[in-house]
């Protein structure tokens, strides 16, 4: 399936001779050097990515990287300088006047950090507003206005007044009024950079739970790394025009391409993002459980870990033994399975003091174990160690050979 929004090596110059800027560019000058040679700004550099339906991308970027110059080029509010833009396989920079004029009524439709709220019209008016200019008739209109009120939770504010709003209501207004002309893409332009961080947070989940009926797709722009990981599908992490980075929120977070993105990266709760699949290891050995008790006191000896985990022949859990029982009769203990999917604050009460918990892939068969000293070796040491475990090409499992 094509992408439902696609940019492809997209630049923006604010400047009167926006080629010499971009030849600098091809030529390896960075924006900095672009404007000390030319006075040129070149806020947008050389961009490219794509946005499945439905999906979340966000673009997170410090003051000033060209993330408001990038997202106001999708519905060429700001005209690019180089590139390309297609939505549904439809060039935007081809579209005649006409035609763009109904992609920023109908399709694409944006919300913005201040809100932008006519403070003399009602909630509702607002809200109707770019219904009333694309010439619907009343009765739809208001339809369409109420049902977008309820969505976002206003139905009883409708007749009130902006300044009667507090930020999170009007943000929420903001929305309504995007989501009436029921768009295919909402660009959001730190949207929620306004708010306190509690009903920052609120609306976070609010707009999450919005997604999983609406399903959107979404363009959103934070400078806030956190919020850029909690809503996203993919994001990109932007500087000085250029995307420094493109992925999921938990490739970005586990294996930050510098240390520009490790340093949001850092501090952020790590525990929320990863799961048993990134733990798992083979420090703790798996063995096949009809190896016979010589061969298996051998192997976990030699591993130097306390325990090891069988494994039947189709590559299931099947129990664990501890080094400390490995005496003339083997003691099999039951052994717990998590599915590597899981998320690691959901692992802790599978976690015993002193035994392994098997982790699976989705046909049961074992990836690998941990315990709970794995677990807490994981959550502090630095980012960039963490993708080598087996987590990160989880389905190999282990397979008695
Ligand atoms: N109309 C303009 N003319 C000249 N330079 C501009 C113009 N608009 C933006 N810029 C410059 O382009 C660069 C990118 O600005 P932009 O507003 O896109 O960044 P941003 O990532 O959205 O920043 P913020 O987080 O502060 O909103 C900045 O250096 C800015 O000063
Ligand atoms: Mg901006």
């Amino acid at each position: 399936m094509a992408p439902k929004l696609e940019i492809d090596r997209l630049s923006k110059v604010y400047g009167d001779h926006p080629d010499q800027a971009l030849r600098l560019i091809g030529e390896g000058a960075s924006p900095k050097d672009v404007f000390a040679r030319t006075s040129q700004v070149v806020a947008v550099s050389d961009v490219s990515f794509a946005v499945d339906e439905g999906e979340i991308f966000t673009i997170m970027g410090l003051s000033g990287s060209g993330k408001s110059t990038l997202v106001r080029c999708i519905n060429r509010i700001i005209e690019p300088s180089a590139g390309r833009i297609v939505i549904d396989d439809e060039d935007v920079l081809a579209m005649s006047r006409a035609r763009l004029r109904e992609l920023r009524r109908r399709k694409v439709a944006m919300v913005f950090q201040n809100f932008a709220l006519l403070p003399h019209r009602t909630v509702l008016e607002n809200v109707e507003f770019g219904l009333m200019i694309r010439g619907e008739d009343i009765a739809a209109r208001r339809r369409r206005c109420d049902a977008a009120l309820a969505q976002v939770g206003l139905s009883e504010w409708a007749a009130r007044y902006p300044d009667n709003l507090s930020g999170g209501m009007k943000q929420r207004v903001g929305l309504a009024r995007a989501l009436a002309s029921d768009p295919d893409v909402l660009l959001m332009d730190e949207p929620f950079s306004a708010l306190d961080p509690l009903i920052r947070s609120e609306l976070q989940l609010e707009l999450l739970r919005l997604q999983r009926t609406i399903r959107k797709t979404i363009v959103f722009i934070t400078h806030d790394f956190h919020e850029a990981v909690r809503l996203s599908d993919h994001l990109a992490v932007m500087r000085e025009g250029s995307f420094v980075q493109v992925g999921s929120p938990h490739d970005i977070v586990l294996d930050p391409a510098d240390d520009y993105v490790a340093t949001f990266a850092r501090d952020l709760d790590r525990s929320k993002l990863l799961t048993a699949g990134d733990v798992a290891t083979r420090r703790i050995p798996i063995i096949a459980a009809d190896v016979g008790p010589e061969a298996m006191r051998e192997q976990v000896t030699r591993s130097g870990a306390p325990y090891a985990v069988l494994i039947d022949a189709a590559g299931r859990p099947s129990g664990y033994v501890s080094r400390d029982e490995l005496g003339a009769t083997l003691r099999r203990r039951e052994v717990r399975s998590l599915p590597a999917a899981t998320p690691l604050p959901d692992m802790y009460a599978a976690l015993g003091a002193n035994a392994p918990v098997a982790i699976v892939a989705d046909d049961g068969t074992a990836i690998g174990a941990v315990d709970a000293s794995d677990v807490i070796r994981r959550l502090s040491e630095p980012a960039r160690a963490a993708s080598a475990s087996i987590g990160g090409v989880a389905g190999h499992s282990v397979r008695p050979s």
